[in-house]
């Protein structure tokens, strides 16, 4: 189950520019520095936004344990298809906009999660949206949850303050192009 470049990924990047913000998947050492905060021998629940081609699923799934679910919310159908072709019963794909996500938490019988980890283009979603999504994202999280996510600026640095009581910043020169990590803690 390795994380495998395709060119086709980013064929549906580049096509989908506007609302995947980028042109080829995250570098592993970006996902490393991402998921670096988990404490996975005592998450339940991970929710993943925006896992696009899933290299940053799959790097969930191979460190998870087997308790661990994990719920993924992607808008683009492609993706959606490629990964609804990872075979591992405890991942769930749904075809969704990431501020649906407690209609998918009640589906699913989820009340809070440990942590969400996001890789949405925050910089290219209207703000009103993304204020939905970080409400979202905060009424959800367990007391102590964290709010994982990237971001090539630091456009969304002071929208993410007023919903968590700490916000850390780590800087990776290593992916195309260097990132922002966030680590918000609930
Ligand atoms: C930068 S790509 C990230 C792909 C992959 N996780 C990575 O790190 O390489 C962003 C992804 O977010 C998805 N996306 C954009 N807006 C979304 C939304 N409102 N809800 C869910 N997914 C969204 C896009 O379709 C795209 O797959």
């Amino acid at each position: 189950m390795t994380a495998r470049f395709r060119f086709s990924d980013s064929i549906n990047l580049i096509k989908n520019i506007r609302t995947t913000g980028t042109i080829t998947p995250s570098s592993k050492n970006l996902v490393r520095r991402l998921l670096s905060p988990i404490n996975f021998a005592e998450a339940r629940c991970i929710v993943e936004l925006g896992p696009g081609n899933g290299c940053v699923t799959r790097s969930l799934l191979k460190r998870m344990g087997e308790e661990c679910v994990l719920v993924c919310l992607e808008v683009n159908n492609e993706f959606v298809a490629q990964l609804n072709c990872v075979e591992d019963s405890r991942l769930r794909v749904y075809n969704a906009c990431a501020s649906s996500l407690r209609q998918i938490l009640d589906e699913l019988g989820i009340d809070k999660v440990d942590y969400v980890v996001s890789s949405l283009p925050l910089a290219l979603i209207d703000h009103d949206i993304v204020e939905s999504i970080l409400v979202e994202v905060d009424s959800n999280l367990k007391e102590g949850g964290r709010f994982l996510q990237y971001q090539y600026s630091l456009a969304n640095y002071s929208d993410m303050k007023p919903f968590f009581r700490d916000v850390k910043l780590k800087f990776t020169l290593r992916n195309m192009p260097p990132a922002f990590v966030y680590e918000c803690t609930k």
